[in-house]
């Protein structure tokens, strides 16, 4: 059963087309990631799902259900963590729960808190302040936060974004252990490891549209290509004029697409000493969501 459908949902503010025409499905109990860059119109889709946003056009379903409004009677059922998450710096982390439980009405006992809390793995810090917590931690408490309501569907815009790579894990663990105890998620991100990690379907968005649907493994199958052979070079520009096929992402590095990896890796050592030029930190690996990206935009997800 899907538990969220949107029809064709838009949004203009002037002549930016946020949202233009988006639709999709949530599996109940499945973890659904909209994946764009920045700008893309993840935000404002969500947003206007979760009724902070109101809709230029387009279709809501709950639970089947066509919601005009999307009042207390579904919002009751949703837990949202936003981009940005103001706290007060002053109160702790078990102040704030009790805090955003009492918002919501929600008769919380000091067990549940302490179990929210437990949850998100902030046991340690439940009786530090908000001002003292790390980008990871303040992310964990914002997820807990979200779940006081005891949701069935959860929000998350951007679980992650500027955490380090130990914190973006932890916070991915405690969303594959929400999706075990029979949540659905909608997670939006410009991560593809997030995407690759976490959702069972990847909805890819650019300029306000979907351009591309499917389970990881689907959507990576859109690239008809085995290898890529990945590479830096100090004169990329001269390989890039000699080598057909050759590519460079926004982070400077350069990409071979191939079947024959042995073949383009002889190939391309050749090219580099007739023309005199270096290169190095070379590896070899199988497309990903990135690829699927530029493959489709000509862009990367992340500028
Ligand atoms: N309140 C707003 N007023 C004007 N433009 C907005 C507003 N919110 C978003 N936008 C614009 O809509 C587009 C989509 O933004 P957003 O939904 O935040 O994208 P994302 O979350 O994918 O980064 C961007 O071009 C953004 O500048
Ligand atoms: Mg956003």
């Amino acid at each position: 059963m899907n538990v969220i459908a949107v029809k064709d949902l838009k949004k203009y503010y002037g002549t930016t087309k946020a949202v233009d025409g988006v639709s999709f499905e949530v599996p109940q109990g499945q973890v659904v990631a909209l994946l764009g860059p920045n700008g893309a119109g993840k935000t404002t889709t969500i947003e206007i799902i979760e009724g902070l946003r109101k809709k230029d056009e387009g279709e809501i379903y709950y639970f089947g259900k066509k919601v005009d409004e999307v009042d207390k009677n579904v919002k009751v059922q949703i837990g949202v963590q936003l981009q940005k998450s103001a706290f007060f710096d002053y109160l702790t982390v078990y102040e704030t729960i009790e805090l955003f439980a009492g918002l919501y009405n929600v008769q919380a006992k000091k067990k549940d808190i302490e179990k929210l809390i437990d949850l998100v793995a902030l046991g340690e810090k439940a009786k530090s302040k908000v001002k003292n917590l790390s980008g990871g931690q303040l992310q964990r408490l914002a997820l807990a936060v979200a779940l006081v309501n005891d949701p069935k569907i959860l929000f998350l815009d951007e679980p992650t974004t500027g955490l380090d790579p130990q914190a973006r894990r932890h916070v991915w663990q405690i969303i594959g252990e929400l999706k075990e105890k029979g949540k659905t998620i909608v997670l939006t991100t410009h991560y593809m490891e997030e995407a690759e990690k976490l959702a069972d379907k990847v909805f890819i968005m650019d300029h306000g549209k979907i351009i591309a649907s499917g389970t990881v493994q689907e959507l990576i199958k859109l690239i008809k290509m085995d290898s890529y052979i990945e590479f830096s070079s100090d004169s990329p520009q001269v390989l890039l004029k000699e080598i057909s096929n050759l590519r460079m992402t926004n982070h400077e590095r350069l990409i071979l697409p191939t079947f024959d990896v042995e073949e383009s890796i002889h190939m391309l050592l050749n090219k580099a000493k007739q023309l005199k030029v270096n290169i190095d930190n070379v590896i070899i690996r199988r497309p990903n969501l990135e690829d699927v990206f530029l493959n489709l935009t000509g862009r990367s997800l992340r500028d």
